[in-house]
């Protein structure tokens, strides 16, 4: 089956960028970096210089493969890393639309590839956590309940592709702050760490991302599928902190 492939080409952060169209032969069963790949070997063939994206794990672990195809982040299916979703039935000559995560915060390096530091920034901005080290614990002293710690895993899945960012009309980063927030909070850590961490990661948030207002739509490309009450962490996790002076 021969798709077209609209793909946004930029060739510099400071460069105007602009759609091309290229035909590709694809299979239903790729995946959209096969069909890539596909393309760009073909390209390759041909002298011509390769579309750029970015992919790391291409098991759904590492977050890097963000795109928007035909404008939703990650493509069609929910809760599916780009990595993961596969071309599937297309009509003959249809036109598919490739481009870059759209989101003020994710300047475009070249092509498909963006500039996902900002949500690092979150991260970096709460620092370190230290636990006591030693003997191993006795067997019966358990540090946490089984359901803290489900919910500690639950949310450290979040793979942080930022897509919840670009999903979201605001531009809130409220579901992946608050995925990190609840599993740094369900540490064993001591309670002024905590304080100093959410006050510090809150505060980074609040002025690189908009206001989340629960429009939900991260929930739904989210691929790690992360619950929407992750962004209570967010709340819950401010009034923990103490007040920036
Ligand atoms: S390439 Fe790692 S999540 Fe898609």
């Amino acid at each position: 089956m021969k798709i077209t492939l609209k793909v946004w080409r930029q060739s510099r952060p400071d460069a105007a960028g602009t759609f091309k169209k290229y035909e590709v032969d694809a299979d239903p069963n790729m995946s959209w970096l096969e069909l890539l790949d596909h393309l760009n070997a073909q390209r390759m063939r041909a002298g011509k210089e390769p579309v750029a994206f970015d992919s790391d794990c291409r098991e759904g672990i590492c977050g890097a493969c963000g795109i928007l195809i035909n404008g939703r982040p990650h493509g069609d299916a929910d809760n599916l890393p780009a990595c993961h979703q596969r071309v599937g039935k297309r009509k003959e000559g249809e036109v598919v639309t490739i481009e870059p995560f759209r989101a003020r915060q994710y300047p475009v390096i070249k092509d498909l590839m963006v500039d996902r530091s900002a949500l690092d920034e979150i991260l970096m901005s709460g620092g370190y956590s230290d636990t006591d080290t030693g003997t191993a614990p006795d067997a019966d002293e358990v540090g946490n309940t089984h359901q803290v710690a489900e919910l500690a895993l639950d949310m450290a899945a979040c793979i942080g592709c930022g897509a919840c960012v670009v999903a979201c009309p605001n531009g809130a980063a409220n579901l992946f702050a608050g995925a990190k927030l609840a599993h740094l909070a369900a540490l064993n850590v001591p309670s002024r760490q905590r304080r100093k961490r959410a006050q510090q990661m809150v505060s980074v948030l609040d002025a690189n991302f908009g206001p989340c207002s629960l429009y939900g739509e991260c929930e739904a490309v989210c691929p790690a599928n992360i619950p929407l009450r992750a962004v209570a962490a967010v709340a819950r996790e401010r009034s923990y902190a103490p007040r920036a002076k």
